[in-house]
């Protein structure tokens, strides 16, 4: 299986920004915990971070057209905004994207609780921090496998 992980704007300041939120576990360190962890379960992933909407909704459909088995994503502030990130997921189907956020984003302000993305996910998984792009994976794997 093939995977993209995908890291929306901010995510490469982990570390730095908002530790009392995000942690201190800095992003290259994060990614490296999960090419870790994807090779234990024998996966391959693509990881991937930008600043720029048009570039992820570009990783989006480059993820269709390479054949990849699925995406978890961490759209982070356009999960709030974007309709054309979640055009893009939507657009897809039937590739299976998990939505990640590190932080309970029910537990923050209001502007935070709705997302754009999640109606287009099989799952939303929030509030766990780096460990989270972890169950994010899981999640693909085991959707995956009972499909076959
Ligand atoms: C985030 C939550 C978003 O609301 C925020 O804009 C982010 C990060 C998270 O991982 O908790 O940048 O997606």
């Amino acid at each position: 299986m093939k995977f993209l992980i995908l890291n929306g704007p901010n995510i490469n300041m982990v570390g730095i920004r908002e530790k009392t939120i995000y942690g201190t576990m800095d992003f290259n360190e994060m990614i490296s915990i999960i090419q870790t962890e994807a090779a234990k379960r024998h996966v391959e992933v693509d990881c991937y971070q930008s600043n720029h909407e048009g570039d992820l909704v570009d990783a989006i459909q480059n993820a269709y057209f390479n054949k990849l088995d699925g995406i978890v994503i961490n759209p982070a502030a356009y999960t709030h905004t974007s309709v054309a990130i979640a055009d893009a997921i939507k657009a897809i189907s039937p590739i299976p994207v998990v939505e990640i956020h590190l932080s309970d984003i029910k537990e923050r302000e209001a502007f935070r609780h709705h997302s754009y993305c999640a109606p287009y996910c099989i799952e939303q998984i929030k509030g766990f921090g780096p460990q989270g792009y972890v169950m994010a994976m899981d999640a693909l794997i085991k959707y995956i496998e009972e499909k076959i």
